[in-house]
């Protein structure tokens, strides 16, 4: 046996008796004939001490010690003489008998401890290091302890966890596939999936009413904070049912996660809110609620007084900075700075201060009244003291960035409390969206997504409006899950994909699988699918989901770890069929 006890195991009922632990030296102090060295594993962390009573052999091999070096100690439990109330074996230290260096360590490029000097770069290098620390460690637990409760929930509500496959051909969620070339079927591959989509519905018609799945989706995209070419999914998918019957199962879920992960109780029932109603409300389908500051409308009292920014614009709106009157100049001029950024792309931001005296002090004061300014404020439902920003341009546009600003503004003034957990589901988003670049329209979820029956006559005359029966579940301003009712009628199926601008033959060749299957006896069902790492990274507190991922890829979608991705030999080309450009 390498230890009898853990590092994080012994207390002050052990005092007295001799115990072996083994781990990593985490830091030594060395005061001459009293040598202290912290030992670190999974668990915890133990003080063994060396001092004029331990035998001379021990003391030499506890000051040999390094950084890191892998040991096992044999000692005596004994009670410290100060205790450290700040770790759970803080009333106990190991009086040294013995120790076997199990394996040496180089200087570890950076500082194993709770707040490390290393930077992201050369953490992600050495990412097996940057893992040994506590709070990474924790952010891990987290994971796993979700990743477990989901299983349990889901279990309890009869879902089998079946597996698919990942060597499949393309599925239509959006982005980019990952391909890999086929050794055996020269000059074709296959894609990696962006979601086991068509698979699950494949097992509704096979009957077996409740899959889930935890599994790694794969999308060749542009990362943020929040998206990694390789990501988890919790994947759901439910016969026999409708929208609600699956708002209500995975509110239970997310209920269920948050009491036994968080100790949270959240919303008895988590409110709803239709798609465009978001948008007007927040300019965004995935709202962060925790806060107010909702946009306001000023079209009605800032168009038509010479203002030709405003007048010209297709949508004035105006948030209210509760209590922001006194912001400085420079203040304001830092706000306009930073909406004018490229990654923004506001040309510039109207701001108006109402004052405590119930005047208005405005940047376009040359161009509306005292009366005028009132207007806004009654309109913004403003105070003295408050502050109103207001961005103008096109309705889509403008949306955009007030969201931006708005999520800014609240993390400026403290209002987006990561122990606050206000989930929203937003519900009826359109069928469709336009896309410039093709010319055409593109499925918003995805191409098995229900059209709302009540808009079915809308589809060839105006499609754009289209609502379908598609729903996400956002909470503190990030996109948690989403899903939808699907079709399961293979002409309604096919129509779908003329109006996508497939051809016969590609929708045949791309989905014929499902379509044939749509033949034999579809239930009507319907799904969705969370993003494992965000449903962690959120009830985390944290906007990054890189933390929560093990062996996370950096921006450019690389692991600097493993370095790759890296060039195939040339041998490994030939038996491909491959010759690069
Ligand atoms: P969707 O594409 O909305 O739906 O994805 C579901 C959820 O997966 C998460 N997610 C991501 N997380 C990290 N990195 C990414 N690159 C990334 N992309 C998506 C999000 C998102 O809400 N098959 C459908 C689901 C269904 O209709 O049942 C699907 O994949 O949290």
């Amino acid at each position: 046996m390498y230890r009898s006890h853990t590092c994080g195991e012994l207390r002050s009922e052990n005092i007295g008796s001799t115990v072996t632990i083994a781990g990593w030296v985490q830091t030594i102090r060395d005061k001459g004939n009293l040598i202290w060295v912290d030992i670190r594993d999974r668990y915890g962390i133990t003080q063994v001490v060396g001092q004029d009573t331990s035998s001379e052999e021990s003391l030499k091999a506890l000051k040999s010690l390094g950084r890191e070096f892998v040991v096992q100690i044999t000692g005596t439990v004994s009670a410290r003489s100060a205790a450290n109330p700040n770790i759970e074996t803080g009333e106990i230290e190991l009086l040294v008998e013995k120790v076997v260096v199990l394996n040496a360590s180089l200087t570890p490029p950076f500082t194993i401890e709770d707040n490390t000097d290393g930077g992201e770069e050369l953490r992600a290098q050495y990412r097996y290091l940057d893992l040994r620390r506590g709070p990474v460690q924790d952010k891990l637990r987290l994971r796993n302890k979700v990743n477990l409760e989901t299983r349990k929930y889901l279990d309890s509500q009869d879902f089998l966890d079946v597996e698919t496959p990942v060597l499949i051909k393309s599925t239509p969620e959006g982005a980019r596939d990952f391909v890999v070339p086929s050794r055996m079927n020269e000059g074709q591959f296959y894609a990696l999936p962006q979601s086991p989509q068509t698979f699950k519905q494949l097992l509704m018609v096979s009957g077996f009413d409740k899959y889930f799945q935890i599994v790694k989706c794969f999308r060749d995209e542009d990362l943020r904070a929040d998206r990694q070419p390789e990501f988890t999914q919790i994947d759901c998918e439910m016969a026999f049912v409708e929208q609600d019957d699956i708002l209500n199962m995975f509110e239970g879920m997310i209920q269920h996660l948050f009491r036994e992960v968080r100790g949270v109780e959240l919303d008895a029932k988590f409110p709803r809110m239709e798609y465009s109603e978001a948008m007007e409300r927040y300019g965004s389908d995935k709202p962060d609620i925790r806060f107010g500051m909702e946009f306001v409308d000023l079209n009605p009292v800032a168009k038509g007084k010479g203002f030709s920014i405003f007048d010209d614009a297709e949508q004035v709106i105006a948030i209210n900075a509760e209590q922001c009157a006194a912001y400085t100049r420079k203040q304001l001029d830092k706000l306009t700075d930073w909406v004018r950024r490229p990654q923004i792309g506001a040309k510039g931001l109207v701001y108006m201060r109402c004052n405590e005296d119930g005047t208005f002090k405005s940047s376009v004061d040359k161009f509306y009244s005292q009366e005028d300014l009132a207007a806004w404020a009654k309109t913004a439902n403003a105070k003295p003291g408050d502050l109103i920003l207001v961005l103008s341009g096109t309705t889509e546009g403008t949306r955009k960035q007030m969201n931006e600003l708005r999520l800014h503004m609240g993390d400026e003034l403290g209002l987006r409390n990561p122990n606050v957990f206000k989930p929203l589901w937003v519900v009826d988003f359109p069928l469709l969206e336009w896309d410039e670049e093709s010319g055409r329209y593109n499925a918003m979820h995805h191409p098995f997504t229900s059209p709302k029956p009540e808009d079915l006559h809308l589809i060839d005359t105006e499609p754009g409006k289209v609502r379908a029966n598609a729903y996400d579940l956002a909470m503190n301003g990030v996109e948690l899950g989403g899903g939808s009712i699907r079709i399961h009628d293979r002409d309604l199926q096919s129509r779908m994909f003329d109006l996508l601008g497939f051809t016969k033959e590609e929708a045949e060749a791309q989905f014929g699988f499902l379509m044939s299957a749509f033949e034999y006896g579809a239930p009507p069902h319907g799904g969705l699918a969370f993003g494992l790492d965000r449903l962690v990274a959120t009830m985390g507190g944290s906007e990054s989901i890189r933390d929560y991922i093990a062996f996370p890829k950096n921006n450019s979608g690389r692991d600097v770890m493993i370095d790759a991705p890296s060039p195939l030999s040339s041998d490994q080309l030939t038996e491909l069929g491959i010759a690069l450009k």
